[in-house]
């Protein structure tokens, strides 16, 4: 296998050049490596360094990270290298353990990392990580039960199949996440919500419940930062923040809690039918003062994408933690009239004693807890 030295963040690394004429996806070489991935992986230091700021040091225990499915090992190096934890990279692959091997010896982390050629599931049911680490190719479903047995304090998830979360293939979506999603204006806020849904009944298996750090919806996956605590009664309080989305073509949309909610399937506004989405995931997607955290370690750090990754983050914590974000030109097109610029209708709801605020998930979108009447006078006001 051909290599190449990249570097990213503090850290370089070894990884494959792919074959002359072969396809050039990632997933085609070898040893996977996507450099577009970088702000997925600058955000993931930045973060799992802010959550162990927040750990009480006790210098009689080692904290433990696992990279479970490592490739190159490009994610797990820079934590062992930039961070400094005790951190296992995993990868079934006789390449990417190889590659991995190199890697740890060329950084001389050798003292704190190790490499492990395991299946990942076979790794997390033998062994409790304080922080896990699942990046995979695709979906993180086959891999959450393990993980959510291992995982003691801190859980990252990447799920790249974003088109089965959020219901372009819906099939697919309902066999991996045993959900409902539905693909409308709010789709990619869908995908989140039906990951973490289904995060936190592989948790409450355990008796574990989800405190979300940091959720981001970002190009083509879904990231997201879980705090974990242990306890049947905080994995049972957990459990009532999941539930269901009502969808009418109106636009009107309700939220029901519980796992068997009552979920009448006409709209309260318009009378016609609704459509359901769920189980899903209606508790908070992040904790500002975390974001905050996470920003000013980026910010500290030497990453390539700071300026973007800054700005995302910002985003998420300034967002209002209401799930289902309203699209204002598709709200305008059902009015017909044109949309504003979006920080003018923000400042309009607010005026008008809603909530409101943008959202990450995309730049024409807003969240409040305005209800849809409010928001269409109020759109049509400031005409
Ligand atoms: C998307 S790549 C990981 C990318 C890497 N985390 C990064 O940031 O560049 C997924 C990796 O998972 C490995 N893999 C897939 N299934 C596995 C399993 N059951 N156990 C261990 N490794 C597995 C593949 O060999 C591949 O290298
Ligand atoms: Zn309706």
């Amino acid at each position: 296998m051909k290599v190449r030295s990249v570097k990213e963040g503090d850290t370089e690394v070894l990884v494959p050049i792919p074959e002359e004429g072969a396809n050039f996806a990632p997933s085609a070489a070898p040893v996977f490596f996507n450099p577009v991935m970088e702000m997925n992986r600058d955000i993931s230091i930045a973060a799992t360094s802010a959550f162990l700021n927040r750990m009480e040091p006790d210098p009689e225990k080692t904290i433990t990270y696992v990279d479970a499915l490592s490739a190159s090992g490009i994610r797990g190096l820079r934590v062992a290298n930039e961070i400094g934890i005790h951190t296992t990279l995993n990868d079934w692959s006789e390449d990417a353990c190889e590659l991995i091997k190199q890697n740890i010896e060329k950084l001389g982390i050798d003292d704190h990392t190790i490499a492990s050629h395991k299946n990942a599931n076979v790794l997390l049911h033998e062994k409790h990580f304080n922080i896990v680490d699942l990046d995979p190719f695709g979906t993180p479903a086959p891999f959450l039960a393990a993980a959510s047995r291992s995982v003691i304090n801190l859980l990252e998830v990447t799920a790249t199949d974003t088109a089965p979360l959020c219901g372009a293939h819906l099939n697919s979506g309902i066999r991996k996440y045993a959900a409902l999603p539905f693909n409308n204006e709010y789709h990619s806020e869908m995908g989140v919500r039906i990951l973490l849904g289904k995060i936190a009944r592989e948790l409450s298996l355990y008796d574990k419940a989800m405190f979300p750090l940091l959720s981001h919806a970002t190009r083509h996956y879904v990231r997201t930062y879980l705090h974990i605590r242990k306890g049947a009664k905080q994995a049972d309080k957990m459990l009532k923040k999941l539930g269901f989305i009502a969808q009418c073509e109106c636009g009107n949309r309700e939220t029901k809690y519980g796992l068997a909610a009552h979920i009448g399937d006409t709209c309260s506004l318009c009378g016609k039918k609704t459509i359901i989405a769920g189980p899903l995931w209606l508790g908070d997607l992040h904790e500002p003062q975390f974001c905050n955290e996470t920003i000013e370690e980026l910010e500290l750090r030497s990453c390539g994408t700071k300026e973007m990754s800054v700005k995302m983050l910002e985003f998420c914590r300034d967002e209002l933690n209401i799930p289902m974000f309203y699209d204002q030109h598709l709200i305008c097109k059902k009015l017909g009239v044109s949309a504003s610029a979006i920080n003018i209708l923000i400042t309009e709801l607010k005026n008008n004693g809603f909530r409101a605020s943008r959202t990450h998930f995309s730049g024409t979108s807003f969240k409040t807890d305005a209800k849809l009447q409010d928001i269409e006078r109020i759109i049509v006001d400031i005409r």
